[in-house]
């Protein structure tokens, strides 16, 4: 009998399904179309023994040993919803199934409820580290029934990345905590994708860099405080010549960005739940604004292209990757700001420390810095990220350089969303007098909202109450 079933072998659903074999367990696998099941079982290699074909739902069911546990890897949305009614009935008494893929964690939640009552447990996991991750291991972000989590922990665990020996695999709370985890790291992923390509426009049309002398410094800058996946990626696809021209291959990319809808999910949560992720919002606001190429060619012939330079002596490389840094920061700030509001609004005590250290290795995201944040959150975990000493001071010495390189851009014409972003969330987390008094006296004007005074008070009105 195998140790565990999983439905769906598209890239993340076998690549799973290896890694579970490599790590000695026995797997059933079903994909709908039935080939698809027996050609992956055939050209598993060596793993093939620990893998069983199944072609039905009930032949899966039956080839799994009890109380079992089944991962979907099938596409977010109704198919999981179709999924689970098709398995339902093939289960029985403690069974778990483990929707494994990215789904929204509102629908997790619901699923959850649903499955209140019911003799089948369900957990909602949010898998990150793409392909490669999947096979040789990812980050997971556990949500939902804790026993089941429990019963099926010694396999995530041991599929999952390492970080010094550490899993990075953890159970984040009931229902949706899991994908909600998942989501935030995914907008997390936008807006530091975002800065990346921010910084590389910089270089590419500020400093008239080209692509090769762009990878170079990203690959210098992996070396340093903002080592991480995405700098390490970033340096090898500026770095990549295109087989058909020779040219860059970043050259011949044409720059409109694709998107599942995470990040948006994490914006909408965000102004949900009134804990602004602005520089995640300004990355998604750019994606959408990426596709709109026809509309930005006819901006481009009503005003021309920005011509402006950024030369050596308005910024540096070294402050371009201050500044990153500094935005980096405020954007994590948010990030785990949103994940404590909707912990608190779900009541699912999120263990914030566990969330960075599961981030560490395996994950999209993952960066040295994480290492430094779990610590940092493990001291304080409700207090801003921007106020823990080890992020204070990394941010005093590097907001002026994030304050230069927003300004640069701004004057030489080079849009920077989601570095303005996060240095004007960084400047207004550091203003204790702020301008809302003036929204607050406009509002009592054409409302008579009411306001407080500052010697004290609330539902003072102005004179023009009368
Ligand atoms: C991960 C990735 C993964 C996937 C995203 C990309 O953590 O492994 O985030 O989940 O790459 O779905 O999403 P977009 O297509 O929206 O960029």
């Amino acid at each position: 009998m195998a140790d565990i079933g999983l439905v769906g072998l598209g890239t993340m659903g076998a690549a799973l399904a290896l890694n579970i074999a490599d790590n000695g367990y026995s797997v059933a696998v079903y994909n709908r179309t039935g080939s698809v099941t027996t050609d992956f079982v055939a050209g598993a290699g060596d793993l093939a023994g620990r893998l069983t074909a199944c072609t039905s739902l009930k032949e899966l069911t039956q080839a799994v040993d009890g109380p079992r546990s089944i991962i979907l890897m099938v596409p977010a949305g109704a198919p999981v919803d179709a999924m689970i009614d098709a398995l339902r009935p093939e289960l029985s008494e403690g069974d778990l199934i483990i929707d494994a893929g990215n789904a929204n964690f509102r629908e997790t939640m619901r699923r959850a409820e649903a499955s209140k009552g019911t003799p089948v447990k369900f957990l909602g996991i949010g898998v990150s580290g793409g392909e490669e991750g999947a096979r040789r291991g990812p980050s997971i972000m556990g949500g939902g029934d804790r026993d089941g989590w429990a019963r099926v922990e010694p396999v995530l665990k041991a599929i999952s990345a390492k970080f010094e020996g550490t899993p990075c695999a953890t159970w984040m709370g009931p229902d949706g905590a899991g994908h909600f985890v998942k989501t935030v790291h995914n907008g997390i992923e936008y807006a530091d994708m975002q800065m990346i390509a921010e910084v590389y426009g910089i270089m590419r049309d500020g400093m008239g860099m080209g692509s090769d002398a762009v990878s170079e410094v990203f690959e210098g800058w992996n070396q340093g405080p903002l080592a991480s996946y995405l700098i390490e990626i970033s340096a090898i696809v500026a770095g990549t010549a295109d087989s058909v021209t020779g040219k860059p291959l970043l050259d011949v990319i044409l720059d409109t960005a694709g998107q599942k809808g995470t990040g948006r999910w994490t914006a909408i949560e965000a102004l949900h739940l009134g804990a602004p992720a602005t520089a995640i919002e300004a990355a998604v606001a750019a994606r959408n604004l990426s596709s709109r190429l026809d509309e930005r060619k006819t901006g481009e012939t009503l005003f021309g292209v920005a011509s402006g330079r950024i030369d050596a002596s308005s910024i540096s490389i070294d402050e371009l990757e201050t500044g990153l840094l500094a935005g980096k920061i405020a954007c994590y700030a948010q990030g785990f700001g949103l994940l404590s509001a909707a912990s608190d609004e779900f009541n699912w005590s999120l263990p914030l420390p566990e969330v960075a250290r599961v981030w560490r290795a395996g994950c999209i995201i993952r960066s040295a810095m994480l290492d430094d944040m779990a610590t940092a959150l493990a001291e304080n975990p409700e207090e801003n990220l921007m106020f823990a000493p080890t992020f204070t001071e990394r941010l005093r010495a590097s907001h002026g350089a994030l304050r230069r390189v927003v300004a640069a851009a701004a004057l030489a014409g080079r849009p920077v969303p989601a570095l303005a972003a996060a240095l004007s969330y960084f400047d207004t987390m550091r203003s204790a007098r702020g301008t809302a008094n003036m929204i607050q006296g406009q509002r009592d004007y054409f409302g008579r909202h009411g306001f407080e005074r500052i010697d004290g008070g609330s539902g003072h009105h102005g004179p023009w109450a009368d």
